[in-house]
């Protein structure tokens, strides 16, 4: 595999960005020589960190970087078919943050590029890169599933500490579209698509106002392509940050606890109770997939993306049901294709 250093190119600078530069940092190998923000104050920040050129416009870096070797994209779920259509006329590989658009017609436009010009673009699901899933999906084998139940809890309503337009629901689709598109993405990982979602939206302890439009909690009830049955619990209103997934089969129950460790057991009653490994020091739960990333940037081998556009475009359509159920109180159909 080629040793040369990665040219990189970095679009939104914000929050996530940060950790993804550390990331990139600990990985070694790669620069990042460009970064394009319409803040001009993370635009600075950064281009001054890392030596980069600034850009505030996405088609300019593009225009202006004829060299790069793939581009991270960080900005919100408006913005990625500008960034997919610039990259795609250039050929430049794109890791664009979840979720994969804030509008199914975006994520339909994106799949077109991809089919059209076979654009290289992953979405960061990093869940998907972790040990302990790879463990428990080698536990269940192909043992059919029955049963999911999923649940996510997180302070994000009650400490205030996300940019405003997170609690916006016109904005960010609120915690459904932003985080639990994460949990129904790895549960689409290991139990397959999801085809029918029921979901209860509840403001009990963030009541909805002007600058906070979003539910604070949901409660979703799924049907499987399988057969199988689900349920998904999530909370911005809980004090700790967890996550489970509990798969249920005829001879096997067995929970992920995000991030590292899956605990049951198998064959009727032998007992699992198994923790990995996380990333190193200092770096966040990102770093395998970004390390997946530059390895495919190197070896011109996109097949170890394990969430490639086309795909994350299901997880999309399945939290965009879920929004539109909360919307219409009934179950909504899943569309399998997007
Ligand atoms: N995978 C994860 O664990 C994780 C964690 C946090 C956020 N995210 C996702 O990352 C994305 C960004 O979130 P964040 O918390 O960093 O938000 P943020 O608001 O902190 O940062 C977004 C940045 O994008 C810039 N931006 C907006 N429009 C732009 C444009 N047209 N061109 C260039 N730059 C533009 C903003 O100025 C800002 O600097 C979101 O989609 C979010 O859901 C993922």
């Amino acid at each position: 595999m080629s040793q040369k250093e990665l040219k990189l190119g970095a679009v939104g600078t914000g929050g996530i960005w940060g950790a993804h530069a550390t990331n990139l940092a600990a990985i070694g190998g790669n620069k990042v020589v460009a970064v394009c923000d319409v803040s001009d104050d993370n635009r600075k920040k950064w281009s001054e960190k890392l030596g980069a050129k600034g850009y505030s416009d996405i088609e300019a870096l593009f225009a202006g970087e004829p060299e790069l070797d793939g581009v991270i994209a960080c900005t919100p779920p408006t913005v990625r078919l500008q960034v997919v259509e610039a990259a795609a006329k250039r050929g430049v590989p794109v890791l664009v943050e979840k979720p994969p658009a804030f509008k199914l017609a975006d994520a339909a436009a994106i799949n077109r590029i991809v089919e059209k010009t076979g654009a290289k673009v992953g979405v960061g699901f990093m869940y998907r890169y972790f040990a302990s899933v790879a463990r428990l999906k080698e536990l269940i084998g192909d043992q059919p599933i029955n049963m999911v139940q999923s649940s996510f809890f997180c302070p994000g309503a009650t400490d205030w500490k996300l940019p405003g337009w997170f609690y916006i629901k016109e904005r960010s689709g609120g915690h459904v579209l932003d985080q639990a598109i994460h949990v129904m993405d790895l549960v689409r990982y290991i139990a397959g698509d999801i085809t029918q979602v029921y979901t209860v939206g509840t403001n009990l302890i963030v009541p909805k106002t002007k600058d906070f439009t979003i539910e604070d909690s949901t409660s979703t009830t799924m049907k499987f392509a399988t057969g199988a049955s689900g349920t998904h619990i999530h909370s911005w209103s809980h004090s700790q940050f967890t996550g489970f997934i509990t798969v249920v089969g005829k001879e096997y129950r067995l929970t992920l606890e995000l991030d590292n460790k899956v605990s049951g057991f198998v064959n009727k009653n032998t007992q699992v109770n198994e923790t990995f490994p996380a990333q190193p020091q200092g770096c966040s739960h990102h770093y395998e997939e970004m390390k997946t990333f530059l390895e495919a940037l190197r070896s011109k081998d996109f097949s170890k993306i394990r969430s490639p556009y086309v795909d994350a475009s299901r997880s999309l359509a399945t939290v965009l049901a879920m929004n539109e159920s909360i919307e219409t109180g009934k179950p909504v159909e899943v569309p399998q294709k997007v």
